[in-house]
């Protein structure tokens, strides 16, 4: 059987699959964003440790673990190999047990069987095709780090992500934010590039090796309630990270007190829907009906 070509965003993140967690590690500004986005993602987990947890586009597993620390059952989901075997290492490191499935070299996977509250399944899945997933198997999805702008249709992913939902289950997303791309077109003088990107959102992923560029989609507030609406989810929040300009101002998050008052400052005006604009990811946990 030929071998299957990897997408440039899957090879992107498996080469740096290894560097990952250390490209953030000791960074007071990416400690503060993992503050308040583990400040968020409490605020909308289910009241109950029985329910079942799918990290998608995992990484190395931050999410999903902390998940698993506080004791929920949790899935793991990413298009990269290489970031799925550092989740996997990490949960062995814990002494859970997890189970792989294909579904990436494996088109059509034998259906799953049923869960295990104790197992965790590391799914090796493009976003852009969970049909090997069951309707209605989790209570709670988290996608952080912008999975879904890497998806090719991100529509249907959210699609799909929305049927994984089981009925009064939240899905929690970090989305880019469309807003914030409009200086890089304005900078070159692209008009034309700039109605275009406004009207669609895509756009390249900038890395420094042009075979590493991967399509990327960017979100507009307008577009994440446009697409709750249509799969009958409630935006229950809508938050940007950050709305303070807290990276120009890193220097600030070494000093503990400080940081504290302005995380307090952030999380406060977070949800304002006119300083939306400032964030350079907007964050939104969208709940399907009972
Ligand atoms: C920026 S990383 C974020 C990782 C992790 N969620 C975190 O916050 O540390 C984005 C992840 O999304 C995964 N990803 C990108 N496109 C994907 C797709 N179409 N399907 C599944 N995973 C995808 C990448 O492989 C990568 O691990």
């Amino acid at each position: 059987m030929p071998r299957r070509v990897r997408s440039p965003v899957e090879r992107y993140h498996d080469r740096v699959a290894g560097v990952y967690d250390g490209i953030y590690a000791g960074n007071a500004y990416w400690e503060a964003i993992f503050a308040v986005t583990w400040r968020n993602i409490v605020r909308h987990l289910p009241k109950d440790l029985s329910s079942r947890c799918l990290d998608v586009g995992c990484g190395s597993g931050r999410w999903g673990l902390r998940l698993i620390r506080a004791g929920y059952s949790v899935d793991f989901l990413d298009i990269s190999q290489k970031m799925l075997d550092q989740a996997a290492n990490r949960l062995a490191a814990m002494g859970k047990t997890s189970i792989r499935l294909d579904c990436l070299n494996t088109p059509s996977p034998a259906p799953p069987g049923p869960a295990d509250p104790r197992i965790s399944r590391i799914w090796h899945a493009d976003m852009d095709n969970l049909s090997a997933l069951p309707d209605a198997s989790h209570d709670f999805i988290v996608g952080q780090g912008d999975p879904l702008n890497c998806t090719e249709k991100p529509r249907q992913a959210f699609k799909d992500l929305a049927r994984l939902l089981r009925p009064g289950g939240v899905l929690l997303l970090s989305v880019d934010n469309r807003l914030q791309g409009i200086d890089h077109f304005l900078g070159k003088g692209d008009v034309e590039g700039l109605e275009k990107f406004l009207r669609t959102g895509r756009t390249q992923w900038i890395a420094d090796d042009p075979n590493e560029r991967y399509p990327i989609t960017m979100f507009t507030p307008g577009q994440i309630r446009g697409m709750c609406r249509e799969r009958k989810l409630e935006l229950v929040s809508l938050i940007g990270k950050t709305v303070l300009p807290l990276r120009r101002f890193k220097d600030l998050l070494d000093d503990p007190a400080k940081r504290n008052a302005l995380l307090r400052l952030e999380e406060s005006l977070h949800g304002e829907e006119a300083l939306l604009a400032n964030a350079s990811h907007l964050e939104f946990a969208a709940r399907k009906p009972d």
